[in-house]
């Protein structure tokens, strides 16, 4: 679909996934265990990679954020993690059919937020990672990826 807002920080290599990324994980994110399972994954990932504790825990903690956003704005979606061993590199695609944000800036600005939360969730998961993009159509969806070296 072609996307109505984006909002890239450290754009990603093209292709998506990478030529020597394979598939690790598929993770439906329909309910708070689903974001555990998820977040249990992609720190299995970062293992398998060689990453040291404080870069799995970067990740981890970034991408809770954003599968909890798919949950609570997204109504529920789906995270795709991939390992790639060459570049030593965990990637994660989430994403979901709800509602979409209208103005992607405005949503990844720090203490932005239209619920009750902190507004720290998108802004922190970016900081967190080494590459990160949010693209989203209101009405549609939004899909956010992530990439970080070990
Ligand atoms: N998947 C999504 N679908 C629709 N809107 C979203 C999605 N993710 C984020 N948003 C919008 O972007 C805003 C900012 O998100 P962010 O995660 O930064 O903060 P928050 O979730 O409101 O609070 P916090 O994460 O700090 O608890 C949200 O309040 C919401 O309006
Ligand atoms: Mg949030």
């Amino acid at each position: 679909m072609p996307w109505h807002s984006c909002a890239i920080l450290q754009p990603l290599d093209d292709p998506w996934p990478p030529a020597s990324a394979v598939l690790f994980h598929r993770q439906p994110i329909l309910t708070e265990s689903d974001v555990v399972l998820g977040r249990q994954a992609v720190g299995r990932a970062m293992a398998e990679v060689g990453a040291r504790e404080v870069r799995r825990i970067r990740l981890v903690t970034a991408v809770s954020e954003i599968f909890r956003n798919a949950l609570r704005y997204g109504g529920g979606g789906e995270a795709v993690i991939f390992l790639d061993r060459v570049t030593k590199a965990v990637l994660v695609e989430c994403r979901d059919n709800g509602p979409g944000i209208e103005d992607t800036a405005l949503a990844m600005r720090d203490g932005y937020t239209s619920g009750k939360g902190l507004g720290m969730g998108l802004g922190g998961a970016q900081r967190l990672t080494d590459a990160f993009e949010l693209h989203s159509r209101p009405n549609e969806g939004t899909r956010v990826r992530m990439m970080s070296r070990a």
